[in-house]
């Protein structure tokens, strides 16, 4: 019965790629109505939109969530949102002094071994809003904003979950549904709902409650490049900048790939001539 083997198997392949599901959490399918550079296989940043990205993060992100794994001076790596020729080493890159400067940094007078506070420079990591996880959990209701180095990473569907959970928070409760207080409701926010529902049993809503506030609003921010700052917009850029913040080698490891198929396309030339060149003298019998 191969054909019943077929189905069986193809069955078995579908129901493994679906992944686990905790027991009645749920999340809507993730948006689909942006799209980005680097989505196809040999796409790269758009580094005008990680610079847009960047903005968000720095603007409205940062208030809540830290990312402890960036240092400033990352920001003018190759590949990155201040990326610059001109400066093949970072630390000397202006754009990127002059955020650095920007912020400031606990640290230890040398001379009198007081704590103070320095401007940063390019070494130094970005700032996190919190002292630790207690101080975050208690400004934001007992949640915990995460860490945003790698969440792009971490998620599955990484820069469209982030993009989809950030617009879609704050959605009107579907009927049936009581917000509880202090949570707000996102249908892409893996959760379960259920306990919260009075509804038709059939039409348990899907996604979960989140404790952050929308974060973003039209014109939350001014972008310098011009573009118009729609909540859309803004959203598709930090998803954009927190991909990169998470795979910061991508363009390198593309550019690489080229490099190899290039070198293996010439190699098989050369392969070739050469098997000719030794077969040529050895007739067909
Ligand atoms: C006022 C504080 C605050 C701000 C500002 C904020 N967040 Fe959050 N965020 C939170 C909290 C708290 C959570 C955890 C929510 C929970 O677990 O219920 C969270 C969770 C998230 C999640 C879900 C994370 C996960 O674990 O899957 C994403 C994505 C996210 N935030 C993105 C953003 C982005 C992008 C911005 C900036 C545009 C932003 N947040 C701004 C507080 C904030």
């Amino acid at each position: 019965m191969p054909r019943k083997l077929f189905a069986a198997a193809t069955a078995a392949c579908l129901l493994s790629m679906a992944g686990p599901v905790l027991a009645g959490s749920t999340q809507a399918p993730l948006k689909d109505d942006v799209h980005w550079s680097f989505e196809s296989p040999l796409g790269m940043y758009d580094q005008a939109q990680l610079q847009r990205g960047f903005k968000v993060y720095k603007e409205v992100c940062s208030a809540c969530h830290s990312m402890n794994l960036v240092a400033f001076r990352n920001l003018g790596d190759p590949g990155g949102p201040f990326w610059n020729p001109k400066y093949p080493n970072p630390n000397e890159n202006p754009a990127v002094k002059a955020i650095a400067k920007d912020y400031q940094i606990a640290d230890i007078d040398n001379d009198s071994g007081d704590a103070i506070k320095r401007p940063g420079t390019s070494a130094d990591y970005f700032v996190p809003p919190f002292a630790n996880k207690a101080a975050a959990a208690a400004a934001n209701g007992g949640a915990v904003p995460p860490d945003m180095s790698l969440l792009s990473a971490a998620r599955e569907g990484g820069p469209r979950y982030i993009y989809s959970v950030v617009t879609g928070d704050g959605a009107d409760a579907p009927p049936g549904l009581t917000i509880p207080d202090g949570k707000y409701y996102d249908p892409w926010m893996n959760g379960d709902v259920s306990s919260y529902y009075k509804g038709d049993p059939h039409k348990i809503p899907v996604g979960g409650f989140i404790a952050m506030p929308p974060p973003l609003i039209d014109d939350r921010v001014a972008f310098d490049d011009g573009t118009k700052a729609t909540t859309k917009q803004e959203a598709q850029d930090v998803a954009a900048f927190l991909q990169w913040a998470a795979d910061p080698k991508m363009e390198e490891r593309k550019q690489l790939g080229v490099s190899v198929l290039i070198f293996l396309l010439i190699f098989s030339g050369i392969l070739y001539a050469s098997y000719r060149q030794i077969w040529s003298k050895v007739g067909h019998g």
